[in-house]
């Protein structure tokens, strides 16, 4: 199947959506296809030329959640959907069976844990028959915590492994992830300048980066199978962590014993 886009912002028009467009236009190599994506073509051509961006940005109306057929008409345009349209309980799931659907890999920025969880359970069959690989909330749900949880147990040294992990969410430091095994611990710091809808772009951007230029990579990592997974899962064996601190979230071990 011929995709005309590499990726695409669906929900661009939003708050958040505004600011992944943003962010996708300043850190995705310049030879991928963006596309911004939504119910009205006119609001998507304003924001193209809001963003000095109306040649680079490929624009596509007409995407509205309650009809399917333009669901999947966007799905099968793009290699990887980033879906900014909440809340996901009420307007997701369509979104994510049109990617299920077509073999197009996904990420979304939601924080909603019922949604996640069903999501998991409901496509991750018809998501490892096409293909396609999906994880939902990568954006700060959860990418602070699930790759919090891989650099703590990279901190320790094999064969000891944390048996259990413990997050702490501070909007004012100290700020940091906390770890006990027996006697031994590691306490690691996760820190981001905005906690919300600006980091939450950087890191969803992040993720798609990966996705697109370490697909294989991943793809070998989750067993050559496609599936709905979750953030740590999809990219434990990348270079998320990496550039995630190139881009301001950083990862530390603040002290061990
Ligand atoms: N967990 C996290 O880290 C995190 C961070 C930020 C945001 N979020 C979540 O992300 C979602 C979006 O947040 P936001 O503040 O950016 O919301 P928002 O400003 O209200 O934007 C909503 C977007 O959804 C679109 N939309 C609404 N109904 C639609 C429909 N029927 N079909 C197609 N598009 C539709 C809107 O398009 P129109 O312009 O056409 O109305 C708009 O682009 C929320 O669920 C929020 O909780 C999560």
């Amino acid at each position: 199947m011929s995709r005309s886009s590499d990726v695409t912002i669906f929900g661009a028009t939003g708050f958040t959506g505004q600011r992944v467009a943003a962010e996708a236009l300043r850190s995705l190599p310049p030879e991928l296809r963006i596309t911004i994506a939504g119910r009205s073509s006119s609001k998507l051509q304003a924001l193209a030329q809001q963003l000095g961006a109306a040649d680079r940005l490929q624009v596509l109306g007409g995407v509205d959640v309650t009809k399917p057929e333009s669901l999947q008409a966007m799905a099968q345009a793009t290699r990887l959907l980033l879906c900014c349209v909440g809340p996901f309980r009420l307007y997701g799931e369509p979104v994510l069976a049109a990617a299920a659907a077509a073999r197009t890999d996904y990420l979304d920025i939601c924080g909603e844990p019922e949604f996640i969880e069903r999501m998991e359970l409901r496509y991750s069959a018809a998501a490892a028959a096409s293909g396609a690989l999906m994880a939902s909330a990568a954006g700060f749900d959860s990418v602070p915590a699930d790759m919090g949880c891989l650099f703590a147990q990279r901190a320790f040294a094999p064969p000891a492994v944390p048996s259990s992990v413990e997050a702490v969410i501070s909007l004012s430091a100290p700020k940091g992830t906390s770890i006990h095994y027996a006697t031994w611990w590691v306490h690691c710091r996760v820190s981001l300048g905005d906690p919300g809808y600006l980091f939450t772009s950087v890191m969803l951007v992040q993720c798609a980066a990966t996705l697109l230029q370490e697909r294989q990579a991943l793809l070998d990592s989750v067993g050559a199978r496609g599936g709905v997974f979750t953030v740590g899962t999809l990219f434990r064996g990348s270079s998320l962590l990496q550039r995630l601190d190139e881009h301001g979230v950083k990862f530390s071990v603040v002290g061990s014993s």
